[in-house]
Formats: structure tokens, sequence, C-alpha cells
């Protein structure tokens, strides 16, 4: 054997410069006599790679090995022999289950261990180098000579690399175990994210191009935990003097055309929730789920005789008994007063016989001719009258303008209003059609005026040859209510008609909740409507049912929340959430009384004497806080316009009527002239008297003209300082 080898033997750790100047130790894996070659092998990067090495470069990078020849009088000595000659074969990485110079014996590989113990320096480079893999690397079988070298290798491959390995191998299991972990993870967040997806999808898929599923979809999850419970027809009518109802309409087709989502749910007869969306700061999407209860909460699927059977026909007997009854239709423009009190609409005609009047003017035929009510021999006649802008058109006469009288007994009057005397239902739907028409003629859309005025009918019951009235039942289709917000518009006949909504509005809810109470201070001057309508609020007989209608779309939801707080106002019920379990739920109605909520009763009784001077102050301190100072300012404005636009009216009105009688008198004088020896003195003096009454009368004409020119002015610059709509548009709801 060539003496260079015989130092060299398989499982010898050496160290082996790479063709990138690299010096790293390696272990011996072969011996090439032939070619006068090593294979040696290494560990890296996770794979084991091996290159052949020429004998000489072996030496000149492990000199200890030719010193160990030189001991033995072998060559060579440093400077005569060609040590550097490398191979420049590429490393490469070595099949760890069929290599040649591989045997299955060895169980762990000694590459780090045989540079640190063989080398003596290799520490830092053997951390350098990848962990040692536990799959067995080739060491053939040592021979003699090298017996405490292999011992040494073999002693420190079973002792050393064990704790570096454990070391190394726990390190990489923390490390496999993490990155087990996150792959984990992360695969369960991807299934997360996968099944959001197609929850969204199916959703989506539900109402397809609904910008608003997100919202569809959890009210739908709010709905599938109520559990509903509808009024039914067999559901008793109760009696209050006071009802609160609120009607829910069915989406129309443009809404559902507009995907609009319904956010409106009715769980029980008498409980309405509003699903209204909301936005949290980081835009997450939720519901705040807003509950509130009346007497009858009507969903979408009622019809017309349904909510009629449960609001206005228990009043048609109040009528007989000698009392008042009012029913009222509030609610949004839009939102289904005229359907409800007037009748279905096919396209623009509207079927008179659905609506509560016409059913309400059946039910008074019925009661007359009944055996108890028989004997009075009532009259029953009707007025049919709209009230705009504070003003009072008569639907039966070509919609001329009357005049609201008070007497000296408080009783007020509608001069001049139309009160025909019928004898039939037929006769009733007539006078129904004939008002409904004159109500919306001359408009461009059926809703723009109507929804901007009040229109009352009327029922009268008369005792015959007397006059005195024995019962009358007012039905009122109600302005829009969010047309009271329109106080701060550019144009004033808009801002007019929206103070006196608001204030209208306003007033009627004070004038309900006075009903409800005894001796309280009915605010009843404070508009034209609750002027008109004052005997419908006093007296025990006197009963009133108000019907808030909702639309159910989501563009509608904060009209829909003015509607429901206003009518929550009218008469405070105390509502609860349907989704959770109900404690008390088969209450009695005396416990129900005593649930509801007292309002401002006592505040109102100590402070009555404070709200004396004006009904209109007493509506803001019954709303104390509500309405501001300025929208106060402005309301008194709007009262004094009011008020000078009604007396220059008057004052026109007699200054043409003498117009006429000057002119006779003028003529009177004129034709005394005539004769040739007339009175000239007499003359002189007559004129100068019907001049001087002349221009007294129309100074105070035009003084009065200015007044209301000085007003006009006034309310342009106040409300022109009023700066938030929304303070108006808030307590016009309240
Ligand atoms: N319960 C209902 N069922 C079916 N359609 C309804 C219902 N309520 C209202 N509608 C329809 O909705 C539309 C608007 O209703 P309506 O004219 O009664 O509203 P409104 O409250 O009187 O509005 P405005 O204040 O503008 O006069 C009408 O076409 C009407 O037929
Ligand atoms: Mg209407």
């Amino acid at each position: 054997m060539d003496e260079d080898f015989s130092a060299i033997k398989n499982g010898l750790s050496v160290d082996i410069k790479r063709t990138d100047g690299r010096v790293h130790p390696a272990v011996v894996s072969g011996v090439n006599t032939q070619t006068r070659c090593v294979t040696v092998e290494w560990f890296e990067q996770g794979e084991t790679k091996g290159k052949e090495i020429e004998i000489e470069a072996i030496l000149a990078m492990n000199l200890h090995l030719a010193t160990n020849l030189n001991n033995q009088n072998h060559i060579p000595n440093n400077q005569g022999y060609p040590l550097a000659r490398y191979s420049t074969r590429a490393s490469i990485p070595v099949i760890s289950n069929k290599g040649s110079y591989r045997s299955n014996k060895i169980q762990s590989r000694p590459t780090t261990i045989n540079s640190a113990s063989v080398n003596g320096h290799a520490q830092l480079e053997a951390q350098s180098i990848p962990p040692t893999p536990t799959t067995p690397v080739a060491t053939p079988a040592p021979r003699a000579s090298m017996a405490p070298v292999i011992n040494n290798v073999v002693a420190n491959a079973t002792a050393l690399p064990t704790a570096a390995a454990r070391k190394a191998a726990s390190r990489q299991s923390n490390v496999v175990k993490e990155v087990e972990k996150l792959k984990k993870n992360r695969e369960e967040r991807r299934q997360r994210q996968a099944e959001l997806k197609e929850e969204k999808e199916a959703l989506m898929n539900i109402d397809p191009g609904n910008p608003n599923w997100e919202f569809l979809g959890m009210i739908r999850a709010y709905r599938a935990n109520i559990d509903f419970r509808p009024l039914k027809e067999t559901d008793s009518v109760e009696d209050h003097q006071i009802t609160v109802c609120v009607r829910k309409r069915p989406l129309n087709k443009k809404e559902n055309a507009r995907k609009e989502v319904d956010v409106i749910s009715v769980p029980s007869k008498d409980q309405m929730i509003v699903h209204e969306p909301r936005n949290k700061v980081d835009l997450t999407k939720y519901l705040e789920n807003q509950h509130f209860r009346f007497d009858y909460a009507f969903d979408d699927t009622c019809s017309n005789e349904i909510v009629y059977k449960y609001s206005a026909k228990p009043l048609v007997q109040t009528i007989f008994e000698g009392g008042m009854a009012t029913c009222f239709a509030y609610g949004q423009t839009g939102s289904g007063k005229t359907h409800t009190m007037g009748g279905d609409f096919n396209g623009k005609t509207q079927d008179c016989k659905k609506g509560i009047y016409a059913m309400a003017a059946k039910d008074v035929f019925k009661f007359l001719k009944s055996a108890q009510y028989k004997p009075l021999n009532l009259i029953v006649s009707a007025s049919f009258f709209e009230i705009y802008s504070g003003k009072v058109f008569d639907l039966l006469s070509d919609k001329s303008k009357l005049r609201v009288l008070e007497d000296g007994n408080n009783v007020v009057q509608i001069v001049g209003l139309t009160e025909k005397v019928v004898d039939s239902v037929d006769e009733v739907l007539k006078l129904i059609q004939h008002g409904n028409v004159a109500r919306t003629s001359g408009q461009t859309s059926a809703n723009s005026n109507s929804s901007r005025s009040h229109a009352v009918f009327q029922i009268l019951l008369r005792v015959p040859g007397m006059q005195r009235i024995h019962g009358k039942f007012s039905l009122i289709d109600l302005a829009g209510n969010e047309r009271g917000a329109d106080t701060s518009s550019a144009n004033r006949q808009t801002r007019m008609e929206g103070a006196e909504i608001n204030k209208s509005l306003l007033a009627l809810k004070e004038c309900i909740r006075a009903l409800g109470r005894r001796g309280a201070h009915l605010p009843f001057r404070a508009s034209k409507l609750t002027q008109v309508l004052r005997d419908s609020f006093i007296g025990d007989k006197s009963k009133t049912c108000m019907i808030a209608m909702i639309s159910p779309g989501l563009s509608s939801c904060e009209h829909s929340l003015n509607t429901l707080r206003y009518a929550d106002r009218v008469k405070e019920l105390a509502a609860s959430d349907p989704t959770e379990p109900r404690s008390g739920t088969n209450s009695s109605p005396e416990e129900e009384q005593a649930g509801r909520r007292q309002p401002v009763h006592t505040h109102i009784q100590s402070h009555n004497h404070s709200y004396e001077d004006s009904d209109l102050a007493t509506l803001r301190s019954l709303n104390e806080g509500e309405i501001s100072a300025e929208m106060m300012t402005f309301h008194e404005a709007v009262s004094q316009l009011q008020q000078l636009e009604d007396d220059v009216l008057d004052t026109h009105k007699t200054v043409q009527e003498s117009h006429a009688i000057w002119r006779q008198k003028h003529t009177q004088l004129l034709t005394m002239t005539r004769d040739v020896d007339y009175d000239q003195d007499a003359y002189s003096k007559q004129l100068e008297t019907l001049l001087a009454e002349q221009i007294s009368a129309l100074m105070q004409f035009r003084e009065k003209n200015n007044e209301l020119r000085l007003q006009l002015a006034n309310e342009e610059q106040i409300s022109q300082k009023m700066k938030s709509p929304l303070v108006s548009q808030r307590y016009g709801y309240n």
C-alpha cells in the first residue's frame, strides 16, 4: 500500500478546504490508492455531501498526518512537496440509502466530533456545520494501526454527539413544533375564512346584489330567535280612553326593486322592533335593536279591516253615548296614512270602501238602526276639511278658505263649514270621494301637497231640532311628520308649512296626553288643528286613537324611529326584548297599567300657573330641553305673521266692500251737483266726510300692510338665524 495512505483510513476526520476557500471538517469515507484520491463526506444544509480530494491536498490541510508519516521516516517535507492541488469537482449530495461509500453500521455522524477531538480547533466550525443527522453514515471497520484514533472516534461518536445531538434535536423539535403550530393555525384560519366566505356567498345568493346583505343576515339571524306571536283576529279588543297602535306597511314594488332591507319586526300583538343598522368606529357593522310597545302592533300582513277593528271601531259607540271620538293616522310621507284612512289605492283611484272613514260610517249607520240607539232619532251629517299651513279649506265646497272663530265660551267654530246630512253609507262614500278629489286636485303628484296638510273627516250626530251636537267622530289623516323639519327651508311657504306641522304635531301630542290626565291644561290654541278639535280633548266621554304608520325600509329607519318615539310619548308603555325570556308575560291589565312609565304628570301640574300665558309656551315647557329658544322665537314669529296676514286679508275684504259703498256715495254727490242751484256747502261737507272716511280706512289698511311687511322681514331674519335644522327636526317628532 502507498505509504501516503497509511495514516488515512475510513472514518478518520480530516480538515478539507472547499473551492470557495472555506475550511471545515469531513470524514473519510473511501480511499483510492490507484487514483491517489480520498473520498470525504460532511453534512451541510440538511444533507450529506461528499467529494473526492487528492491525497496531497488532504495532507497539506492536515499536517499532523504528514508528521506521522515523517515520524515513520516517510516523506515529505513541506517545502518540496506539491501539496496544494485540490480537486475542482463540485460538492455532491450523498444519496442516503445507496451510496457506495456508506455502511449501515454507524449511528451518528462523527464529523463535528472528530474535528473537535482530532483537529482541536473545529468546535466553532463544527457548530457552523449543520447538525448531524441520525441517518447512518459509512464507516468501514478500522484497521489495527488506527485503533486509538478510531476508538476515539467511536467513543466520541457514542458519547459527545449524543449531548449535542440531543440539544440540536430538541432545538430542532422546538422549531418543528413551532412551525407545525403556525401551520395548524394557518390552516384553521383558512378554514374559518373559507366558511365565512361560504356563508357570505350563501347570504349574497339569497339576495344577489343587495348592498346591505350583511345587515340583512344579522336581521335574519335575530328574527330566527324570535317566537313570533302576531295579532290574531280572535284576540280581544281592549277598552282604552287613549289607544296607540302602530302599523307596518309591506315593502312596495319600488323598494323591492331596489332591494330595500326590511328593518322592522313585529314579534307580538303589541310590540315592534326597529333593527337600526349601525357602524362602529372601526366600521364594523352591527344592529341596534330598539323595542317599542303599544296597545297593538299590526304587521305588514294586516288588512285595513283588522286595523279598523282594533283602532277606530271601538270608538263608534262613544259618539252614540254622547262623547267625542278622534282617530289619527300619523307617520312620514308614504307610510300608509291615506291608504289606511281613505282606502286602498289601485293605481291612482282609491277604493274608499276599504278605508277607515267608510268603515266607521258603515258602523255608525248600524248603530243608528240598532234597538239601543234608534229611539234617539239622531241625525247623521258629515263634513270634510283640510288644514294647510294653519288655514282651513272646505273640501266639500271647492276648497273655500274658512275662518276659525272662538266665542266667549271657548267654543270654536269653523265659520261656513259645509255639513251635509247623510242617510246612507253610499252618500257618505260619495262625500269622501268628492273630498278626496278636491284634496288632490291641482297637484302634480298625489302625495306632494296632501302630505303637507291635515285632512279631517267628521261624522256628526245631532239631536233633531237642537243645535247641540250629540256626538262627533273626527278621523284625521295627518300631514307627513317629516315635513315638520322644513322650518329652515329657503322658501317661506315651505317654512311656514313646516312650522305649522311641527307645532300642530307637538300640540296634538300634548292635547292627547292632557286628555288622559283629568284637569291638565289643554294647549289647544297652539295650532289650528288642535284648536278645531278642542272639544274632542275634553270630557270624560272623549276617546282617542292614534295609528302610527311605519315604512319598513332601511332608508326610512330614522323617520320610523322618530314616529315610534312620538307614539311612545303619546302613551308610554314599557317594552321588553322578545328574544329574552319575558317575566310576567301574563300580567293583568292592572299590572300593565302600573308598569307604564309615569310621565311628567306631577311636574306639569305643579307648574300649571307658569304656562297659562301662551299655549306655545306651554308646549315648550312640556317639552323642556327639546324646543330651543330660537325655535320658540321662530314659532312666535310665524304665529304673529299668520295673525297679521289674517288681519290684512280681513281688512282688504272690508275695504273692497267699502269701495262699493263709497262709489255709490260719490255717484250720489255728483248727481247732486247736476242741479243748477245745488247746495255747495252741503256738497263740500259731505265730500269731506266721505274722503276722510276713505282716507282713514285706507290709512289703517296701509298701516296693517306695513306691519305685515315688517313681520315678513322679521320672520325671514329669524329663520336665517336658525342654525340647526336638526333641532327642529327632532322636536317636531318628539
Ligand atoms: N298596508 C299597505 N298595504 C299595501 N300598500 C300600502 C299599504 N300602506 C300604504 N301602501 C301604499 O303605499 C303608498 C303610500 O301610501 P299613502 O299614500 O297612504 O301614504 P301617506 O302616508 O298617506 O303619504 P303622504 O303623507 O305623502 O300622504 C300607496 O301607494 C299605498 O297604496
Ligand atoms: Mg296621504
